[in-house]
Order: C-alpha cells, then sequence, then structure tokens
C-alpha cells in the first residue's frame, strides 16, 4: 500500500502541477457543467485545478487523505479555513473551496452531493482491487445526471510498479459503463514516459454522466 503521508512529508509528489492541466482547459467545455456546479477532485492533493474551477465560477469539493497539501492548500492562497471534524474526517473550508481531509472512503453521501467531478492522477493513483469501490463512491457522492472528465494514464503493467497504476480503456468500460454514460474525448500516445522505463503508454480523456 502506498504511503502517502510520507510522500507529501518526503515532497515525493511527482504528480503535482504548476500550471493548469492543458487536458482540463481543453475538455472541460465539452463536458458542458453549469457555472453554479459544485465540482468534486477526488485525491485532490493540492492541485491547481481547483483554482481554475473557482476562476470559472464552480465551487470545489476536494478529498484528500493527507492533511499537509490541505493546509498548504488554503495557506498558499493566504485563506484562513473554517475547520470542523467529523467521523474521522476534517472539513476545512474557505468559500468557494470545501477540502475534506480523511479517507475518501469514509466520506457519507450525506456529506457531498456533486455536480460533476474531475479525476485527474486519482483513479490511476489507486490499484485496480480499490477501483470498483472508487467508482462506487463516485457514484454515492454525486447526484444524477453529474458529469465528470476523466484522464487516464495506461502502460503495459509489468513494466513499472505503480503508482500511477495502469488504467486501460477496457477497465474504464467495465467499471463505469453500468451506471454512467461515456464517451472518450480524446486518446493520446505519451512520447515522454520512456524515461520511467515505459515501452509505451497512453492517456484517454473520457467525458461521464452519472445515470
Ligand atoms: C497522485 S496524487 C494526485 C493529486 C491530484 N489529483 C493532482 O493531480 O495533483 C494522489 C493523491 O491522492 C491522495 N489519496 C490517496 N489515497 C487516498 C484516499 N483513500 N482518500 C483520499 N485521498 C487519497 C494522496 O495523498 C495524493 O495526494
Amino acid at each position: 500500500m502506498t504511503n502517502w503521508h510520507e510522500r507529501w512529508t518526503s515532497q515525493q509528489t511527482g504528480w503535482h502541477r504548476a500550471v493548469y492541466n492543458d487536458l482540463l482547459l481543453k475538455h472541460w467545455p465539452s463536458v458542458g457543467a453549469a457555472a453554479s456546479s459544485n465540482v468534486l477532485v477526488p485525491l485532490c492533493g493540492k492541485s491547481l485545478d481547483m483554482d481554475w474551477f473557482a476562476q470559472k465560477g464552480h465551487t470545489v469539493t476536494g478529498l484528500e487523505l493527507v492533511s499537509r497539501p490541505v493546509e498548504d492548500f488554503f495557506e498558499e492562497r493566504g485563506l484562513v479555513p473554517e475547520k470542523e471534524e467529523f467521523a474521522n474526517l476534517v472539513r476545512y473550508s474557505a468559500s468557494p473551496f470545501v477540502l475534506i481531509q480523511g479517507d475518501l472512503f469514509n466520506v457519507q453521501p450525506a456529506q457531498v452531493q456533486a455536480d460533476a467531478w474531475y479525476d485527474r492522477a486519482a483513479m490511476v493513483a489507486l490499484p485496480s482491487s480499490m477501483r470498483e469501490a472508487y467508482v462506487g463512491q463516485l457514484r454515492a457522492l454525486t447526484r444524477a445526471g453529474a458529469v465528470g472528465l476523466l484522464i487516464t494514464f495506461s502502460y503495459p503493467p509489468h513494466e513499472l510498479e505503480g503508482p500511477p497504476f495502469s488504467l486501460p480503456d477496457e477497465e474504464v468500460e467495465a467499471l463505469f459503463s453500468e451506471h454512467f454514460e461515456l464517451e472518450c474525448l480524446e486518446r493520446i500516445t505519451l512520447e515522454d514516459e520512456r524515461g520511467r522505463g515505459l515501452s509505451s503508454s497512453h492517456s484517454a480523456v473520457y467525458k461521464l454522466i452519472r445515470r
């Protein structure tokens, strides 16, 4: 099991980006989320993309296991959040952001009902064995008709000990198709991952609609 606390403490956070995700900027308009949407960002880290959602007029609910990135997120923006502890979780809020610190699987539907969601480096951070439960949580924490954007990463699984764990198209189809409509918006062959020892790797961008 990945020690995420250790990763944040030792700053082994190679996934964190200092710029907005270009695939988010390109594809979010196709997702069709209303400006008033509350956007769920599971496994959010301290992603800058949450600022982009705020600029679009959305409110943001991030879910993050480790307290360090949550506290950094508010501090780096000069925000002083209200802090409320409940049932193994800590809710930090400073409008338009609510970040819930704790295990995503402990979050209850009564606490979060999002209109939209964004998954970048979230589902691929979880091993295959946890993904059915993850998709179940997404379904539980979003409203019927909620729209989502999922960015995947896939590679020959024996070539890397994740995270990120390979998430092939077939697995996306298998896990989502029962309760979500899905449409692949783009498939990309990645050229810059050979340094990690991957002979080939791809990303796919999906639009999802929760039925
Ligand atoms: C690879 S990082 C991606 C962060 C963010 N999505 C981004 O793009 O910068 C995955 C994050 O998920 C968090 N995480 C892992 N397991 C989790 C869980 N069960 N519940 C909530 N967060 C979790 C980790 O602490 C880490 O910050």
